[in-house]
């Protein structure tokens, strides 16, 4: 695409968001190496450390592509810095405490990679100005929905293993989450650029809120309601 088209000021702000979403994609790589860990620790089949490390893998290609979009958008190479990896390797819980790993599975797998895969589908489809961001954006919203899986997939197991205290704590993670959802209800201020950005490819924060509240409702909560939660 010509990305001389849109004014300065929505290449600015896709810009901005493209080099937002490569962070988020970038820590994503760190935050794999550190559940595949988790995952050996408390003695998970291999199938699921494998499916993490690929998992991890997929994220550096999004990573890549995310800080490439920004490059193009912003005229200069984008790139990732050192990341801050303040707690250590294996989180407060330490390695070994199955129903914090399986609350943490959830929280950020079962809800926001399933969520984020919802966002890049929809993404995609907003996106008629950028058809690399289309190609890109149809590739992430497979490979966040397999991530997604993999923490269901990990949940399951650890009910399995783990019984009641893994239920309790998953249960609670989910109230969590839903309580973040009934609070982020403020209003969000409208920008002129919004559309502009959608059609590269960029959702805007309505669009997101929409999307986390449709991904709760109709792949979290049956969800759950399937493992008996
Ligand atoms: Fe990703
Ligand atoms: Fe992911």
């Amino acid at each position: 695409m010509d990305v001389s088209a849109p004014s300065v000021a929505v290449r600015r702000r896709a810009a901005d968001a493209w080099a937002e979403i490569a962070q988020l994609e970038h820590a994503s790589v760190a935050s794999f190496a550190r559940f595949t860990l988790q995952l050996m620790a408390v003695g998970a089949p291999p199938q699921l450390v494998a499916a993490a490390l690929q998992a991890g893998l997929d994220e550096v290609a999004h990573a890549r592509a995310a800080f490439g979009q920004a490059s193009r958008f912003r005229g200069e190479p984008v790139g990732p810095g050192p990341l801050p990896l303040e707690r250590d390797v294996f989180g407060p819980a330490g390695p070994a405490d199955l129903a914090a790993l399986a609350a943490d599975a959830f929280t950020e797998g079962c809800v926001n990679e399933t969520i984020g895969a919802l966002e890049a589908a929809s993404a995609a489809e907003m996106c008629v100005d950028d058809p690399g961001a289309r190609i890109l954006w149809t590739r992430i919203a497979e490979e966040e929905a397999r991530h997604g899986e993999l923490a269901w997939a990990f949940v399951r197991w650890s009910l399995a293993q783990g019984g009641a205290p893994v239920r309790a704590a998953v249960r609670a993670a989910f109230d969590r989450a839903s309580e973040v959802l009934a609070v982020d209800d403020g209003a969000v201020v409208a920008s002129p650029d919004d559309d502009a950005l959608r059609r590269l490819g960029l959702l805007c924060e309505t669009d997101r809120r929409a999307i986390r509240r449709r991904g709760f409702a109709e792949i979290v909560r049956p969800t759950m309601e399937t493992l008996g939660l």
